[in-house]
């Protein structure tokens, strides 16, 4: 098998470990059920979940503890996306080819699908603890959980956030307030992805720290070539409207130094997470594959 069909195997197997802890659309709650499906079930890359497999992986992890932390993840950066293109945030009406949630069911249904989807991400990871064998894999499951909630929440990906939506107006343009914006918005989730990966399959500290280090810069790397392809690409391709940074007066490394040095730095950045993960005695060459085919990623 090729990079490319090992990748759409591995992207299907995580969407199907989602899909089974995605709730049954019933009840009188049902439309937000249904709203938590339409969000989580659109497509999309499932980048997270198969990059935290792969990190497991490459520390040698067996078993299926990783399960509903793949899920658990997904549904977070799913959250993350119906929030973010919300009216009172980014203010889009597609992605992944169809229209937003809010767009679908409305905001009010929109922001509830997003903080259900969030509760539903630490309920799931908590059945973590139901596949741990011996004390030692509860231990790791607490610690992936605790992973997972910093990295997503105030000091990640909502810190990250908070920060866009305020360079938005008036705030003073830096290159520290905007790798602070990149690393918390965006590279928060990929290190969540790879230091929960490393810690459920018992990588110790110095380990889990270098991947930390090496998902900051796919991170960073992640976020450049989606403010690249903001500028440079289509909505057919994109599956989400383009130029939504311009209208938005989003502060990106596109808009501070320019395409020709952005994509520059995406590939310097993915160089720095290669040469990382080349340092450790176990490999993953699929892994490094898929850092190297994230630099010149079309979506
Ligand atoms: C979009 O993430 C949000 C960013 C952090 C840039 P993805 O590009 O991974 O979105 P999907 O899940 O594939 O749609
Ligand atoms: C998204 O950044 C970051 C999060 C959702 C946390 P963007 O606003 O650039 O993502 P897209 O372009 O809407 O996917
Ligand atoms: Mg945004
Ligand atoms: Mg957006
Ligand atoms: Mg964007």
């Amino acid at each position: 098998m090729n990079f490319k069909e090992t990748l759409s195997e591995k992207t299907r197997h995580a969407e199907q470990i989602l899909m089974t802890y995605l709730p049954k659309e019933k009840g009188f709650q049902k439309k937000v059920l249904e709203a938590v499906n339409y969000s989580a079930m659109a497509g999309g890359k499932r980048l997270r979940p198969v990059l935290m497999e792969e990190s497991f992986l490459l520390f040698g992890g067996q078993g299926k503890l990783i399960e509903p932390f793949m899920a658990a993840l997904e549904m977070i950066h799913n959250y993350s996306l119906v929030h973010d293109d919300l009216p009172a945030m980014d203010n889009d009406e597609y992605r992944r080819g169809r229209k937003t949630t809010w767009n679908v069911y409305g905001d009010g249904m929109a922001i509830l699908a997003g903080d259900g989807l969030l509760n539903l991400a630490f309920e799931t990871a908590a059945l973590g603890f139901d596949y741990a064998e011996d004390e030692e894999q509860l231990r790791r499951a607490a610690a992936g959980i605790q992973i997972l909630g910093r990295k997503a929440g105030i000091y990640g990906m909502i810190g990250g956030q908070c920060a866009d939506i305020e360079a938005e107006t008036g705030a003073e343009i830096t290159e520290e307030l905007l790798l602070f914006i990149h690393e918390n918005k965006t590279a928060a989730l990929i290190q969540a992805a790879m230091m929960t990966g490393a810690v459920l399959a018992g990588a110790g500290k110095r380990e889990v720290e270098l991947m930390e280090k090496a998902a900051y810069n796919i991170g960073i790397a992640f976020q450049i070539q989606d403010d690249i392809l903001d500028v440079t690409s289509t909505e057919e391709v994109l599956g989400k409207p383009i130029g939504s940074d311009e209208k938005n007066h989003k502060l990106t490394y596109v808009s501070l130094h320019g395409l020709e040095e952005s994509r520059k730095e995406v590939e310097r950045l993915s160089r720095e997470a290669l040469s990382i993960l080349g340092s450790f005695e176990t490999k993953n060459e699929f892994l490094e594959e898929l850092v190297v085919s994230l630099i010149t990623r079309e979506k």
